[in-house]
C-alpha cells in the first residue's frame, strides 16, 4: 500500500524529507529612519517596527546583531518634501547618512536601498506627470537615476527601485555604470501589485498619495500574465534579482516567475500583512507558529529571498517550530 503518513510518522522522518528550510540569510529586514532627534517611535499601524532617529541607530545595529539580521532595506522618511523630491537625491539626505552611520558601524551590515519618489515628493506619488495626468518618463527616470547614484555614493550595496516606471531597470544600470557603480546590484521590484495591503507602510512612510492613486503605475491585482511581462522585461534590462510585491495574495506569481528565470527570485511580505497577522497573534486568534509558516510558505512558493517585518523574530521561529 502506498501509505504517504509513513513519511510523517515522527519528527526524524519529517526532517529528512523536508523540502524546504528558513534561515536568516533568507531575509531582509526594512527600517525606518526619520529626521529628528532622540527618536525610536512606535508605528502605530505597525505595531513592533518604529521609526529611528539617526542619533538612535547605534541600538539600531546592536539589535541586528543580537538577532542575527545581516541585510537590511533603509526607507526613509524626510521632515520636508518638495515638489522636485530633492530629498530623495540629497547627499545628506536622511538615507544616505543613515546608510554612512550605520556602515561606520557595521561595516558588514548588508544595505538595500528602496529607490522611490513617494516618500519624498510633496504629492506622495511616485512619478512626475505631465499636465494631463501622463506620466512624464523621462523627467522620473533622471530623478530615480540621481537618487540611486547618490544612494551608492553614501555606501549603500543594493539599488531596489519600488517606482514601477517602465524602463527603470535598463536606465538605473547605465547611470550606476557611468558613475562608476558597476558592481552595485539592481533588485527590481518587478511585479509590484497596486495593492491594499501598503496601508500600513503608507501611514509608516507618511507616502499616501495626496490625489488619485497608483493603478496608472502599479499592476492590477487581477493579472498574473502581466506580471510576467515585468518580470521578463527587468531580467531583458539587467536587473540582477526579480521581486513579487505583495507576497501572500500572490504566490502564484512568485512560482510562476521563478521558473521564467535564472535570477534569485525575491518576495515582499508587506505591511499589510505583517499587521494583519501580528495582530491576530498579539490577539491570541492565531499561535505564533503563523507567523514561521506564512515565511516558509513564501519560501515554498518559489522566493529565496523575503523582505520580511518579521526578521528579527525569525531565528526565535526557527528554533522553536523548525523541528
Ligand atoms: C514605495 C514603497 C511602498 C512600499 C515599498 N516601497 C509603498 C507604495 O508603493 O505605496 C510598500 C511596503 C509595505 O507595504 O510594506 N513606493
Amino acid at each position: 500500500m502506498i501509505l504517504p503518513t509513513r513519511l510523517r510518522k515522527n519528527k526524524n522522518i519529517r526532517r529528512l524529507v523536508r523540502e524546504t528550510h528558513l534561515s536568516m540569510d533568507d531575509v531582509i529586514y526594512p527600517i525606518f529612519v526619520v529626521d529628528g532627534e532622540g527618536i525610536r517611535r512606535e508605528i502605530p499601524s505597525m505595531k513592533g517596527q518604529y521609526h529611528y532617529s539617526l542619533d538612535k541607530l547605534d541600538g539600531v545595529a546592536a539589535m541586528l546583531r543580537d538577532k542575527g539580521i545581516g541585510h537590511i532595506m533603509l526607507f526613509g522618511v524626510p521632515a520636508e518634501k518638495d515638489a522636485e523630491a530633492s530629498p530623495a537625491f540629497a547627499d545628506d539626505g536622511i538615507i544616505q547618512r543613515a546608510a554612512r552611520r550605520l556602515k561606520a558601524l557595521d561595516p558588514e551590515l548588508y544595505i538595500v536601498g528602496d529607490v522611490c519618489l513617494c516618500e519624498y515628493k510633496s504629492d506622495g506619488h511616485c512619478c512626475f506627470f505631465e499636465e494631463n495626468g501622463d506620466i512624464r518618463r523621462d523627467r522620473s527616470l533622471e530623478t530615480l537615476c540621481k537618487v540611486a547614484v547618490s544612494q551608492a555614493r553614501s555606501g549603500i550595496d543594493m539599488i531596489a527601485p519600488s517606482d514601477m516606471m517602465d524602463g527603470h531597470i535598463a536606465a538605473l544600470r547605465t547611470a550606476l555604470d557611468d558613475a562608476g557603480f558597476e558592481s552595485v546590484p539592481i533588485m527590481g521590484y518587478s511585479a509590484k501589485f497596486a495593492s491594499t495591503f501598503y496601508g500600513p507602510f503608507r501611514d509608516a512612510a507618511d507616502s499616501a498619495p495626496a490625489f488619485g492613486d497608483r493603478r496608472s503605475y502599479q499592476m492590477d491585482p487581477a493579472n498574473g500574465k502581466e506580471a510576467l511581462k515585468e518580470v521578463a522585461l527587468d531580467v531583458e534590462e539587467g536587473a540582477d534579482i526579480v521581486m513579487v510585491k505583495p507576497a501572500m495574495p500572490y504566490l502564484d506569481v512568485i512560482s510562476q516567475a521563478k521558473e521564467l528565470s535564472y535570477l534569485p527570485m525575491a518576495a515582499y511580505q508587506v505591511s499589510g500583512e505583517y499587521a494583519m497577522i501580528r495582530t491576530a497573534v498579539d490577539q491570541r486568534l492565531l499561535d505564533e507558529r503563523a507567523i514561521f509558516e506564512s515565511l516558509l510558505c513564501i519560501k515554498r512558493a518559489g522566493a529565496e529571498i523575503i523582505i520580511t517585518y518579521f526578521a528579527p523574530q525569525l531565528q526565535a521561529l526557527i528554533d522553536a517550530y523548525q523541528d
